[in-house]
């Protein structure tokens, strides 16, 4: 197995976040979590993490630069030594020393079929009123793992669906969230599993028997 330990960074609702944890409780991912790290005190997320006893940890963004934040944020997630950081809604973009300090260990959701509506801006509902605005008739979520590009690096999974000709950005949010807790989970499986590869930017799921 190639992990077991996973620390989030989040900075709102944390519905991904609970998907997790729901899995894991249900016995279908055999993963912990180790901790959950936001930049904000008030994230929803905190508290689904404090009610089932997970710790949490906020680390702010005042008036330091990037590459000071991001080393903050480094110096926390080691204090729990995880195996995998799964980025589920933080909306913060962090320093190079992030992705170069865990390579292949940290993976991110966007609600978007990537590379496109990815980079800086593209957050939340900016990218589902960004997919409207294009005229796409289908949009979808990505989990991707995290290189120094952002919303760039190595595509684990992604999931489709439609654009409905009366969607709102509200509306095509609220669609795709479940799709995407499932996408995430499954995410998580697969680079726990340690049976991939990766070929150009895409994440291989490894069919070779294993003896
Ligand atoms: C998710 O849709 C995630 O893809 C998005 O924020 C939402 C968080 O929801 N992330 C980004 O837009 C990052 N670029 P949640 O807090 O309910 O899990």
């Amino acid at each position: 197995m190639g992990c077991r330990s996973l620390a989030f960074l989040v900075s709102g609702a944390g519905t991904n976040l609970q998907a997790v944890m729901d899995a894991i409780d249900a016995g279908s991912l055999d993963c912990t979590i180790a901790v959950v790290l936001s930049d904000r005190h008030g994230a929803q997320a905190l508290q689904r993490a404090s009610s089932r006893g997970i710790p949490t940890v906020v680390v702010e963004r005042r008036n330091e630069t990037v590459d000071a934040y991001t080393a903050s944020v480094v110096q926390e997630l080691k204090k729990y030594n995880p195996d995998l950081i799964v980025m589920a809604g933080f909306m913060r973009i962090l320093g190079k020393q992030f992705a170069s300090e865990y390579p292949l260990k940290i993976i991110n959701t966007h609600p978007s079929l990537l590379p496109s509506f990815g980079g800086k801006g593209f957050y939340g509902i900016r990218v589902h009123r960004a997919v409207l605005e294009s005229g796409a008739r289908f949009s979808g979520c990505t989990v991707h793992f995290v290189t120094e590009a952002v919303d760039s690096g190595p595509i684990i999974m992604q999931s489709t669906i439609p654009v409905e000709d009366n969607d709102t950005p509200e509306s095509l949010a609220e669609r795709l969230r479940p799709v995407e807790h499932s996408t995430l989970v499954e995410s998580i499986r697969l680079v726990c599993s340690g049976k991939w590869s990766i070929t150009g930017n895409r994440v291989l799921r490894d069919h070779s028997p294993h003896l």
